[in-house]
């Protein structure tokens, strides 16, 4: 089994690429499942998941040839409506490819999902919305089957904006008959993008700043050419290790508009932040340890939960004491036990965590739990003392592209082995 070995105390310098966003990765390449023809989507990331998706979207009949940093789909001839139960098949992912079958073949079949275990992660909302299309949607088997001769538009009121059913829905009212529209809505940077590549095929979605997206169903889309978004929530990672480590270094390629609530709470922590380009290079500096900040995660535009466990590592080193409150999901502070075993203080109480920073963190055999978490444990590993060893590394590459290779060139100590070698 693979692990990373972390020789903490160097500040990181230089600056780092970001590539293209995971989460925005597999709705538009569910989406282009709408489309029958050729098409290159540019700047998919060459993480696990993808990779993983790559293989389900193989199985069911799309072609796929990877480019440098993009992906050939061919999505002519018939494609299967049922995805396998399979372990690798087990990401979070595959949840847009439900809308993306029903709306392109009339059923999907998809086995129970997988992702991060942060929390119970119900998709009550996704079906919900769905049946009030007109599709029947149950689970049977294990699996989820929906089915439907033609989707007709509807009003559709999200109780909470989701991501993934906010994804689901306009994916499967593209081809609706009449006008859908979705309120409270997720407005994530990722649902911009993939209204984006749809209406660039033909599409008609309209999405105001307030969460209210309007479908208006048209017969049928043609396949385009698209670039996928820079990843948020790498370009947050990276900035958070380059404060950590009293580093000097830039993001770039990025959107600085897509996590300015990271780009916030570091200021606020006392970090030299300077946005460069028209937002696409941010610079961060900082000499000293940060201050303490509370934070609170919420959806878009709020603190994104995906940079929560990140920023935990960099607050348990901070002068002070902060309080981190956790609204998105209820399992999403796994990383501090393992921060705990490198000296942190940190108490969780229900959906909050209490951290007194401490001077210093020490190396530690730690373990990533989920994904976030385990880079919030390299994040830790790069400005404590000492060796960290980090297992489960494979949680990690679920969602980074060459974290080790990447982190080598801003001069971190970070190298990749096998167990044997322990
Ligand atoms: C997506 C992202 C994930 C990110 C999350 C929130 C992908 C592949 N993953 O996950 O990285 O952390 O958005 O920004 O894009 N919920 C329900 N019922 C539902 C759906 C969701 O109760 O039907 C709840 C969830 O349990 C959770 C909250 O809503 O508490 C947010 O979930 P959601 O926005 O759907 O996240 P995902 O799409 O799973």
């Amino acid at each position: 089994m693979e692990y990373l070995e972390i020789e903490g105390g160097k500040p990181l310098r230089g600056s780092v690429n970001i590539s293209g966003a995971k989460n925005a990765a597999f709705p538009i390449l569910s989406a282009a499942l709408l489309m029958k023809g050729k098409m290159h989507i540019k700047n998919v990331p060459q993480i696990l998941d993808v990779q993983h998706f790559l293989e389900i979207l193989k199985e069911i009949g799309v072609y796929v040839e990877r480019t440098d940093s993009g992906v050939i789909l061919d999505t002519r001839g018939d494609i299967s409506s049922k995805i396998k139960q399979s372990e690798t098949h087990s990401l979070r992912g595959t949840q847009t490819l439900f809308g993306a079958l029903i709306a392109r073949n009339g059923k999907a079949f998809l086995p129970s999902l997988g992702g991060c275990n942060i929390g119970s992660r119900p998709i009550d909302l996704h079906i919900k919305g769905l049946r009030q299309l007109g599709a029947n949607v149950d689970w049977s088997e294990g699996y989820l089957n929906g089915s439907a001769d033609k989707l007709k538009g509807n009003s559709v009121y999200l109780d909470f904006p989701s991501v993934g059913a906010t994804e689901n829905l306009i994916i499967a009212s593209v081809f609706a008959k009449g006008d859908t529209v979705i309120e409270n809505g997720a407005r994530e940077p990722e649902i911009r993008n993939l209204i984006d590549f749809l209406n660039k095929a033909g599409a008609n979605i309209k999405m105001n700043g307030s969460g209210i997206i309007r479908i208006k169903g048209v017969k049928e889309l043609s396949p385009v050419d698209f670039e996928i978004m820079p990843d948020r929530i790498e370009a947050s990672t990276y900035l958070i290790m380059g404060a950590i480590t009293g580093g000097d270094l830039a993001v770039n390629g990025v959107n600085v508009r897509d996590f300015e609530p990271v780009v916030m709470k570091l200021k606020e922590a006392g970090a030299i932040v300077d946005v460069k380009d028209n937002g696409s290079t941010v610079h961060i500096s900082a000499n000293d340890r940060l201050n303490a900040v509370d934070i609170k995660t919420l959806p878009y535009p709020g603190f994104p939960t995906d940079a929560q466990p990140q920023m935990m590592a960099l607050l348990s080193i901070s002068k002070g004491s902060s309080v981190i409150t956790e609204t998105i999901f209820e399992n999403r502070f796994k990383a501090a036990k393992e921060l705990r075993k490198m000296g942190a203080d940190i108490k969780i109480e229900n959906n909050m965590a209490f951290i007194k920073g401490v001077e210093k963190l020490q190396g530690a055999t730690v373990e990533a739990g989920d994904l976030r978490g385990g880079a919030a444990l390299i994040t830790a590993g790069l400005a404590a003392s000492g060796t960290t060893k980090l297992l489960n590394v494979f949680h990690v590459d679920r969602g980074y592209e060459h974290i080790e290779k990447k982190l080598q060139l801003l001069g971190g100590r970070v190298q990749r082995k096998t167990k044997n070698e322990i």
